[in-house]
């Protein structure tokens, strides 16, 4: 397969994305705030969406959403996969997550459960993290 693309999503590709995390029930209504990237993944079309949000070695990774249509053939991994090199390349050593629907894909790639109240500052203080996911949702990170 051709390789992906990750590209930095323009300010007027926000209204698609937000489409796609909406119909998937992920957060959404945060997306404009300070210290977010969002990327528009691709190969062949679009394949889906994907944030990281934060400053330093530690970032939030979000948004994670592959377009329906392109669901069960492996892109999701390759498309986690992508950002997960491309936040390599600009000095990030943690990726922490959380998700209250796709913990078991997460931990396939790598990701380990961890202790919310362990999280660095930067990631317990981002809005995700402190008031839009359940508290029952599972935390994850990843050394990279
Ligand atoms: C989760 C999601 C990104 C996976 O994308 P995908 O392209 O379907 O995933 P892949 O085809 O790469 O799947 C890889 C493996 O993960 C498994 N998997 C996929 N989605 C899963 C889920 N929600 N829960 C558990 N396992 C899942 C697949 O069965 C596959 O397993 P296999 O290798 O044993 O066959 C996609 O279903 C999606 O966009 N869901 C809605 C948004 C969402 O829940 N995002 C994550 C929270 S941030």
């Amino acid at each position: 397969m051709t390789a992906i693309a990750v590209v930095p999503l323009r300010g007027d590709e926000l209204g698609e994305m937000v489409h796609h995390l909406s119909a998937a029930g992920l957060i959404h209504t945060d997306v404009e705030g300070p210290n977010r990237w969002f990327f528009r993944v691709e190969n062949l079309g679009l394949i889906g969406f994907a944030g990281l949000e934060g400053q330093g070695a530690d970032r939030l990774l979000r948004s994670v959403v592959v377009a329906p249509d392109r669901r069960g053939q492996g892109l999701g991994c390759r498309l986690v996969e992508a950002v997960e090199d491309t936040a390599r390349s600009q000095g990030v050593q943690r990726l922490h997550l959380l998700t209250t629907t796709a913990a078991p894909f997460f931990r396939a790639l790598g990701y380990g459960d961890a202790d919310r109240s362990a999280a660095p500052t930067t990631i317990a203080n981002s809005r995700e993290f402190a008031n839009l996911c359940p508290a029952s949702a599972a935390y994850l990170v990843k050394d990279l």
